[in-house]
This record gives C-alpha cells, structure tokens and sequence, in this order.
C-alpha cells in the first residue's frame, strides 16, 4: 500500500473551505492507502502566538479531524514525534539558502507580519518552516501528499531535497513525494465573493464547519449575491459560489431545478439561500454531533490520539536510525 501524507495547522477554526477543499478528501483515501495526518504544531511556532492557545488549538483541531472521519489511528501531534525536528536539521544540511529565499509564502507571511507592524520579528523559523515541512513528509516515506495548490512550491521543494539527499550520500533513499491535487471546489468567502474563504479575512468570511446551526444559516442568508461587477448574462460570483455549495454538499436535485430556474430568469435568491442553507446545515449537524460525544470523552480520546501519535513515532524513530547511519552520525541509539 502507498503512503499519504498530510497535515494541518491548528488554527483554531475549520471552515467549509477546508473541509471540502482538503479534509473530506484524506477521509476518504483511507481506505486506499496507509495515511498519516499530522496536526503540526511545530510549524505554528513560525508566526507570533500565544503558548496556552497553541495547546488548546492542537487538541481542537485533532478532535475536528476525528470528527469528520479521520481514524484515530491515523492522526498524530507533530509534536509528540520529535524526530521531525532532528530529520528537519539533518534536511536543513542539504537544503540551500536560495531555495529557501525563493519560497513565495515566506514572502507573503512576511509582508503579512509588516502590515501591522514594520518592525516585526521574523523568525528564522519561519524561513526554515519549508524544510520542516519536507522532514513531515519524507519521515514517512510518504508516496502522496494531498495539498492545496497553495503548497505546490513546498512540495517541489520537498522533491529536491530527497533527490539532493540521495544524490549527497549515494544511495536512493528517500521516494520523491508526489502531490495529489483532487478536484476540489474554491469555496469563496460568504460576505465577499470575490476572495477565497479563509480565516485570516475575518469571522464573516468563513463558515465554520461546527459552527451553531443559527449562525450558519444567518450567514448564507445575508451572503452577498450581486458584486456590482458582473456584465449583463454572466453570473456573479457570489451566485456562483451558492451553486458551488450546493453541489459540493451533494444537494444535486436542488441544484439542477434552481439552475433550471437561473436559466429561465426565475431564480429568486432567496430560495438558492434556503436550498443552501439546508444543504450545509445537513451535512455538518452530524459533525458537530459527533464533535460533542468526543468532547463528552474527552480524556479516552486524548489518550487514544497520545497513543496513535506513539505508535506513528515508531516509523519516524526507524526512519531517524537509518538518517543517522547513512548521513554519518554516530549509531547506537
Ligand atoms: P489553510 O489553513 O487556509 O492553509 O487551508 C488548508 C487547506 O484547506 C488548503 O491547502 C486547501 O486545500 C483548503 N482550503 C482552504 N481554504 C479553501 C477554500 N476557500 N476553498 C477550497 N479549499 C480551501
Ligand atoms: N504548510 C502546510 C499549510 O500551511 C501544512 C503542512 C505542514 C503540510 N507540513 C505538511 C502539508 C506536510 C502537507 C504535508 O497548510
């Protein structure tokens, strides 16, 4: 069986965005491959934050995942496995600093951090954060790694230092990961469809996925439908992306009749809104339940994602046993 890799931040929220732009997609390859999700807490180290919310956002997230799907023994805290950072440093060895300078997120985070503040701290953690994320995947010999397009760059980076790695040492050691970029939907934000759902815009940009059904179906009633931009016959984005939630919520009956209705030129968005608001709140009523009994065990749980991430160690602690021979560090530990 090939390996999948891959992994999120804890951010704190998961959004429509996400879900269907990258989690429902890793549920649903568990059954093709042996896959590893990480809730990588090292890598949220790289931005400013704050150590008691680091810690309440990881677990948050891993009780997400379990409850849109992911197996227990499938999600480990990046943390929990410190191998990732010894590979990180080893990988750092081969990687080059003008590979590291190329990388457009660092530029982005860094104009980011500017914005608010010209003299802002940037980490050297926030530079290295690519090779990181390259120990992450190459730890596990993963084949595939499910990505956004967003971290198409990473990936190639990934690549070279396996090749480069290889190449340094004579042996074809690790595999060259491939990304695997499934059809997914671009969830654009509620209140401004011209830009792509995300946390970073604010609350009234993203629909949380265990959000209170009230708010959830507020927030697609008051969605904006006209942006002022559209030429005459050409449907809006924010239409558009009401369509695109319908059919990403599998709602395809009342996709094709309100289409029908668009076609026709009878299309109240009104009724698009309810369809949609039904659809969505659908879908994640049985996440926010199954979120609920996790958090009413919460400790068996707890323990149940500390033990998998012990379990997944042990093939980063083989994989650190052969780095170490191979790369010229001393054995026998
Ligand atoms: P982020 O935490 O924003 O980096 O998102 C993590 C992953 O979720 C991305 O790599 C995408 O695969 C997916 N994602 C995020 N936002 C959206 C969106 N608005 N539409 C579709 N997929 C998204
Ligand atoms: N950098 C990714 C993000 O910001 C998260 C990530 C870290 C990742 N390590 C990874 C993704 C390994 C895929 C594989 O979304």
């Amino acid at each position: 069986m090939k390996n999948v890799l891959s992994c999120v931040q804890p951010t704190g929220d998961l959004h429509l965005g996400n879900y269907f732009g990258a989690v429902q997609n890793w549920v649903r390859i568990q059954e093709s491959y042996k896959c590893y999700y990480g809730v990588v807490d090292y890598h949220s180290m790289t931005m400013p934050y704050n150590p008691a919310q680091l810690r309440e956002n990881t677990w948050k997230m891993a009780f997400y995942l379990l409850a849109c799907g992911i197996k227990p023994e499938n999600v480990f805290i990046q943390s929990q496995i410190p191998e990732h950072v010894e590979l990180s440093w080893i990988l750092s060895c081969t990687t080059s600093y003008g590979e590291l300078t190329r990388m457009t997120q660092f530029k982005d985070k860094t104009d980011q951090l500017h914005e608010t503040d010209k003299d802002a701290f940037v980490s050297l953690g926030l530079f290295a954060y690519p090779v990181l994320q390259a120990a992450d995947i190459l730890i596990y010999h993963a084949d595939y790694v499910p990505v956004g397009k967003d971290q198409e760059q990473h990936l190639e980076l990934s690549r070279n230092i396996a090749q480069r790695f290889n190449h340094q040492f004579g042996k074809e050691y690790f595999v060259h990961p491939e990304p695997l970029f499934t059809e997914t939907p671009k969830i654009l934000s509620p209140a401004d469809p011209t830009r792509k759902m995300s946390k970073s815009l604010g609350e009234k940009h993203y629909i949380n996925l265990f959000g209170e059904e009230d708010r959830i179906r507020k927030q697609i009633k008051s969605a904006v439908t006209d942006t002022g931009e559209t030429t005459a016959g050409e449907m809006s984005a924010g239409v558009k992306n009401l369509f695109e939630l319908l059919r990403a919520c599998n709602s395809m009956e009342a996709h094709n009749s309100l289409m029908a209705d668009y076609n026709a030129g009878a299309l109240r968005y009104s009724d698009l809104k309810e369809a949609v608001a039904n659809a969505v709140v659908g879908l994640v009523n049985p996440f926010r339940e199954r979120l609920a009994e996790l958090q009413a065990d919460k400790k068996n749980v707890k323990t149940q994602v500390l033990e998998s991430s012990a379990e997944i160690r042990k093939r980063a602690q083989q994989t650190l046993k052969e780095v170490r021979e191979i790369s010229g560090l001393t054995s026998g530990r």
